[in-house]
């Protein structure tokens, strides 16, 4: 069956909701408006015939109504191609009939303000699983935007676009979107914010279509826990307005007072969906608040806080949990010429991080209005060798949060005990160093920062069927070496964030590890003449194991559903772990009459499965380079093939 519903649009004008913030501006965040000048004055003007640029995110494949989708089908050069049949029904029984409908078709022009809105309504035909697909085109001169869908007053998706080149770039992003059946299955005011702006110089307009294909395949995805029964915004909640919901951090407090928190949850997990704008957009480069001004002479105004930030979630004002942000870099990151057409880990689907909040459940079950507040922040320091946490950021911060709760029947009741607070403050160490010249001008600084904290708490919980210790673990660890040079106008950063939360309880296990290491270099030149150099080496990896009772899908389902996955009965986990290495360089004259940029990217993924019996075995594999907007090596297999 295919049905088509009628979506209505509607176009709400307001002024731009980025805010004048300070004077400093990172280096990194200058770049990007450099590639733009790039995009509209390398490129030879298009042939006729010339297609757009395939721009892809490396990433497992995906279920769908179809089985498991490849992500890499669309850039299949001829030594793989034999390699590129779908694992997918044929291979398994058939998934259920399937019905899509078109979310959206929407060219953004100058959006800032004004929103794709749209009413849905659940499609008449029977689904236990949502997948949509985003696809985009856009040809000419762009930045790189911040796209973020809504249904009603939560968000449910949050991207960024790739920047365009002059005969046009494509890309098709695909999302399991089952962790929010509760909310596919009631009418929903749909806000698809993506912020634009065309004039004369920026003329890349994003031709966008987003379908949703509905589905059942729940006997088939048993290893996974059910979706939440109901999941509660902190946000806005200006939805039903027809406007994004995200909190400005810091010029709007990001919390929300519940007063309708179920009393029969049975658990509750907070998730967190956090992008840094402006000043805080490299805040994994930023300096020790102590130096913002120590290049002002000769670079100006430098963003500070530290290269260092926490997301705090607390529930009436007490710490439930942390999240140490993913360094997401988009694509007109640090040098744009990096991210074309592999763009960075996570810039297409900004991945929430998941709290357990079971624990406070005795509490929230209470009957009574309880405070949810997400703070971003990070350190301030004497100088020297000392600092602590700051209690705000620069501007600016995205911010949205939910909370995903599973009932017990109506009129039971949850109650227990809600234990200590185990949380001690972070444990700090930092050095730093600023060097003078000869006649006093600050010429470089370096300094190196570790940070460590444990978050821990331990209630008795009793609900409609368990009863017992329901706890939520943290260990957390960071480490940043780095500097400024050249009067301000080189970076260094070797940084790395691990780290190891868990839940347990009675009725639910979830534990992951995880580690984001990042190393960048790079230097930025101004000529006596005005010309500028850019040169960059980024080298990121992420490396990712979940098990047992996640919110979002761990990637594993598709693999379980088709039976690619064989040793998948009873709870399973997944091991992603991948490194993306490129340089890139930018050269443009003092005349500014023309630019020229070339980047290379090496990208290695692997995806494997955790088996209930703790086996892992290695599901997908690619190995992807390019060099020079064109992929020059391409190799992946699917389950062995
Ligand atoms: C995603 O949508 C685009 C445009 O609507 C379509 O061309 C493409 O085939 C779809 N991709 C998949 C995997 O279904
Ligand atoms: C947007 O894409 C659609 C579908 O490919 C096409 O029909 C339409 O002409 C495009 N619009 C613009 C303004 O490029
Ligand atoms: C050097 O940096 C320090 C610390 O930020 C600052 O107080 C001082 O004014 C700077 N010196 C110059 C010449 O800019
Ligand atoms: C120190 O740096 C300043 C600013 O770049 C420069 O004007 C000055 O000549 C430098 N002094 C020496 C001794 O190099
Ligand atoms: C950073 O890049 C510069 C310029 O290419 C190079 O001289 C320097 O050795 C690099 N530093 C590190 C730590 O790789
Ligand atoms: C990327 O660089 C890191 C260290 O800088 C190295 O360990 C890793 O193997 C490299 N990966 C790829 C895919 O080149
Ligand atoms: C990159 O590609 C452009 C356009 O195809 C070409 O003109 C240029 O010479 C290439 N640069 C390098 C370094 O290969």
């Amino acid at each position: 069956m295919k049905s088509r519903l009628l979506v209505l649009s509607g176009f709400f004008a307001g002024a731009a909701l980025s805010r004048d913030s300070s004077g400093a501006v990172h280096p990194f965040a200058k770049y990007k408006d450099f590639a733009a000048d790039s995009a509209a004055t390398t490129e030879a003007p298009a042939a006729p015939t010339q297609s757009a640029l395939e721009c892809f995110q490396v990433a497992e494949p995906v279920l769908t109504d179809a089985g498991l989708t490849r992500r890499d089908i669309s850039k299949p050069p001829a030594f793989v191609a034999a390699d590129q049949t779908p694992i997918g029904p044929e291979d398994n029984e058939k998934l259920e009939e399937a019905c899509s409908v078109v979310l959206m078709e929407r060219v953004f022009e100058n959006s800032y303000g004004a929103p794709y809105v749209g009413a849905y309504v659940p499609p008449p035909c029977d689904f236990d699983h949502v997948t949509v697909n985003f696809t985009t085109v856009v040809k000419g001169r762009q930045y790189d935007r911040t796209g973020v869908m809504y249904f009603t007053d939560n968000e449910v998706w949050r991207t960024s676009t790739a920047e365009p080149t002059s005969y046009g770039i494509r890309w098709e992003w695909l999302k399991d979107m089952t962790p929010f059946l509760s909310l596919w299955k009631q009418p929903q005011t749909l806000v698809f914010d993506l912020e634009n702006i065309v004039d004369n110089t920026y003329t890349g307009l994003l031709n966008t279509t987003l379908t949703a294909t509905f589905y059942k395949a729940a006997g088939k995805t048993k290893e996974s826990h059910p979706p939440a029964d109901l999941i509660i915004p902190i946000s806005q909640r200006i939805g039903n307005g027809d406007k994004p919901s995200q909190f400005v951090y810091p010029a709007s407090p990001a919390k929300n007072t519940v007063t309708d928190f179920p009393r029969n949850a049975n658990r509750a997990v907070f998730t967190v969906d956090v992008k840094g704008q402006g000043n805080e957009e490299f805040w994994w480069s930023n300096v020790p608040q102590s130096a913002a001004h120590a290049f002002e002479a000769t670079y100006g105004e430098y963003p500070g806080y530290s290269p260092f930030r926490e997301v705090q979630v607390l529930i009436d004002g007490h710490l439930a949990g942390v999240s140490w942000p993913f360094p997401v870099i988009y694509t007109g990151g640090v040098v744009p010429q990096l991210h074309r057409p592999i763009v960075g880990i996570q810039a297409f689907d900004i991945a929430e991080h998941e709290i357990d909040i079971s624990p406070f459940l005795p509490l929230l079950c209470d009957g009574k209005q309880h405070t949810f507040e997400i703070k971003i922040v990070g350190l301030v320091d004497n100088g020297a060798s000392s600092a602590s946490l700051s209690t705000t950021t620069d501007d600016e911060w995205y911010i949205t949060g939910k909370i995903f709760i599973w009932l017990d029947d109506e009129g039971s009741i949850t109650t227990g005990t809600v234990g200590a607070f185990e949380t001690s403050s972070p444990k700090i160490t930092l050095s730093q160093h600023l060097a003078q010249n000869a006649t006093g001008f600050n010429e470089s600084l370096e300094y190196d920062f570790s940070i460590e904290r444990r978050v821990h708490i331990s209630s008795q919980v009793k609900t409609q069927k368990t009863k017992g210790t329901v706890s939520w673990t943290q260990f957390l660890t960071y480490t940043n070496t780095g500097g400024v040079a050249s009067y301000g106008n080189y970076n260094l950063n070797k940084f790395l964030i691990s780290g190891a939360d868990s839940a347990s309880g009675p009725g639910v296990t979830y534990a992951t590890k995880y580690a984001y290491p990042l190393f960048a270099n790079s230097t930025y030149d101004v000529g006596a003449d005005g010309s500028v150099s850019l040169w960059a080496q980024v080298d990121q990896g992420l490396q990712v194991e979940v098990r047992g009772d996640a919110v979002f899908p761990s990637g594993i389902e598709g693999f379980v559903a088709t039976g690619a996955f064989k040793t998948g009965k009873g709870k399973t986990g997944s091991i992603t772990r991948t490194w993306r290495n490129g340089t890139a360089s930018y050269y443009r004259p003092g005349d500014n009459s023309f630019s020229r940029g070339v980047g290379q990217t090496h990208q290695v993924y692997s995806f494997s499965g955790i088996g209930s019996n703790g086996k892992v075995e290695e599901l997908y594999h690619r190995d992807v380079s390019a060099f020079n907007d064109t992929v020059t090596a391409d190799h992946s297999e699917v389950a062995g093939r």
